[in-house]
């Protein structure tokens, strides 16, 4: 049975993965910071029974990531795909919006966790694996124009290098490592807006870029269409 992990899997996109995942049969590991809350996953629980493990995890929390690690390395000695898909956007309109805190809470998220999350759970990728780092697709910073969302935007450019990086050491290795953009997908990150997609939408086609994945897609950043985008 094919065995993905998967961070901040209690709502939004990585929710609507996990289900995804579940009704096609695979073990899903749902990693969120408070299990005992997370109703949703719960419901899946009785719904899918033996294919759900609900995993406690503070993505920034190195103790948390290695608790988390050994739960799910006691269940399985492979992973098919890990998705970093945790993350948090402090919205700002301008430079005198932002806050050190800001900063610090983006990196430590959206940046810092994802690759301490890969390299903790690196052992339980083998040939063939895939690491998929959800994230935004970040223009060669001469063609950068955004002039909102600064912590965000800086947090994803960070995690794109690495994300190139660990992909350029793994291929070694045979791991697939990405980073993808999900599309804009309706969610709390961005109130459910209107002009985004709803997610019974979305989820399909970030699944199938996943599942289409080969070793010619590594260190890509990939677009829900399937394109690559330059980065
Ligand atoms: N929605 C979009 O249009 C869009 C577009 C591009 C990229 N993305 C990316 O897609 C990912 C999912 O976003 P979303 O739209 O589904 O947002 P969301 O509904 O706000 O969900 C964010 C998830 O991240 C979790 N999280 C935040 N901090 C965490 C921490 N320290 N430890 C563990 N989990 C943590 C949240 O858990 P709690 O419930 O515990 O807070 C929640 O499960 C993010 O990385 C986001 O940047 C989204």
């Amino acid at each position: 049975m094919p065995a993905i992990f998967i961070t901040g899997a209690n709502r939004g996109i990585g929710l609507g993965l996990a289900a995804y995942y579940l009704a096609q049969g695979w073990h899903v590991f749902a990693a969120c910071r408070q299990p005992e809350q997370a109703s949703a996953l719960h419901e899946a629980e009785q719904h899918y029974p033996g294919l759900l493990t609900l995993v406690a995890l503070d993505v920034t929390a190195d103790a948390s990531i290695d608790t988390a690690w050994q739960q799910v390395s006691a269940k399985t000695t492979h992973l098919d795909v890990l998705i970093n898909n945790a993350g948090v956007l402090h919205p700002s309109a301008k430079a005198d919006d932002l806050t050190a805190v800001m900063l610090h809470e983006a990196f430590a998220v959206n940046t810092i966790a994802p690759f301490m999350v890969a390299r903790r759970f690196g052992d339980l990728l083998h040939a063939g694996a895939k690491l998929v780092n959800i994230t935004m697709p970040t223009q060669p910073i001469t063609r950068l124009v955004r002039r909102e969302n600064h912590a965000y935007v800086a947090s994803r450019y960070a995690l794109n290098a690495l994300t190139k990086m660990l992909a350029l050491e793994w291929a070694e290795r045979g791991i697939i490592s990405v980073g993808l953009y999900p599309g804009y997908l309706q969610t709390d990150m961005n109130q459910h807006a209107a002009a985004a997609k709803p997610l019974t939408e979305g989820i399909p086609l970030v699944a199938n870029v996943i599942a289409t994945l080969t070793a010619e897609h590594n260190g890509l950043c990939l677009l829900p269409d399937g394109k690559a985008y330059e980065w």
